[in-house]
C-alpha cells in the first residue's frame, strides 16, 4: 500500500502569528458586548490565539464579589480587570474585557497600563437596550428596584476616541467582530 507521510501536514491550519493585546468592550448592560466577544473567542480559537474573556457580570461572582455599583467601586472593578489584562497581554495572551465601564478616566487608565489596547465602544441607543431588557434589570431600574443603574439612574461617559465603534441596533454581532478583527489586523496585532 502507498502511503504519504506528509500528506496529513498539509490539513492542518496555519497559525496566526500574532501578539498580546486586550479588547476592551465598553457600554450599557444589553448593548451587545458578551455577544460580540463570544463570536471574537470562536474567531481566535480558529485561528490558535490563546485568549481568556473577563466579563463583568462572572468577574463580579469572584474577583470582584462583594463590589456594588458606586462610582468607587466600578473603578475599583474595572481596575482589578484591567490589572489582569495587563498581566495576561504582557505574557502574550489575548485578553478581552467585556464590562460596561462606564467612566472614561479610569478606561484611559487601564489603557495606559495595558499599552496594546483596543477600546470597542459598543453602541446602542439606550432605548434599544431597553427593548431589549435580556435580564430584566432596566424594567427593576425603571420601578426604582434597581438604584444607580447605568443609563437610568448612574452615567455612561462615551469613548471620545475608541479604535472600534459596533451600532449594534444596525449591525449582526458577526459584522461587528469582524470590524474588530479588522482593526487588529491594521494595528499588527493579528496577522490574518
Ligand atoms: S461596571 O460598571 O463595573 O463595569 P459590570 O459590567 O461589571 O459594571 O457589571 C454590569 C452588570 O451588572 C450588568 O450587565 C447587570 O447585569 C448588572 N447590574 C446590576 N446592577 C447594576 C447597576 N446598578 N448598573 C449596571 N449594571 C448592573
Amino acid at each position: 500500500m502507498h502511503v504519504e507521510p506528509q500528506a496529513r501536514l498539509t490539513e492542518i491550519e496555519p497559525k496566526c502569528n500574532y501578539t498580546g493585546f486586550t479588547v476592551w468592550f465598553t457600554g450599557l448592560s444589553g448593548a451587545g458586548k458578551s455577544t460580540i466577544s463570544q463570536i471574537l473567542t470562536r474567531e481566535f480559537q480558529r485561528r490558535g490565539i490563546k485568549h481568556e474573556i473577563l466579563d463583568g457580570d462572572v468577574v463580579r461572582t469572584h474577583l470582584s464579589k462583594g463590589l456594588g455599583f458606586s462610582k468607587e467601586d466600578r473603578d475599583i472593578n474595572i481596575r482589578r480587570i484591567g490589572f489582569v489584562c495587563h498581566l495576561l497581554t504582557r505574557n502574550h495572551v489575548v485578553a478581552i474585557a467585556a464590562a460596561i465601564s462606564p467612566y472614561r478616566a479610569v478606561r484611559d487608565e487601564v489603557r495606559q497600563m495595558i499599552g496594546h489596547f483596543v477600546e470597542v465602544f459598543v453602541k446602542a441607543p439606550l432605548e434599544v437596550c431597553e427593548e431589549r431588557d435580556v435580564k430584566g434589570l432596566y424594567k427593576k431600574a425603571r420601578a426604582g428596584e434597581i438604584k444607580e443603574f447605568t443609563g437610568i439612574s448612574d452615567p455612561y461617559e462615551e469613548p471620545l476616541n475608541p479604535e472600534v465603534i459596533c451600532e449594534t441596533h444596525r449591525e449582526t454581532p458577526e459584522q461587528s467582530a469582524e470590524k474588530i478583527l479588522s482593526k487588529l489586523r491594521e494595528l499588527g496585532y493579528i496577522e490574518w
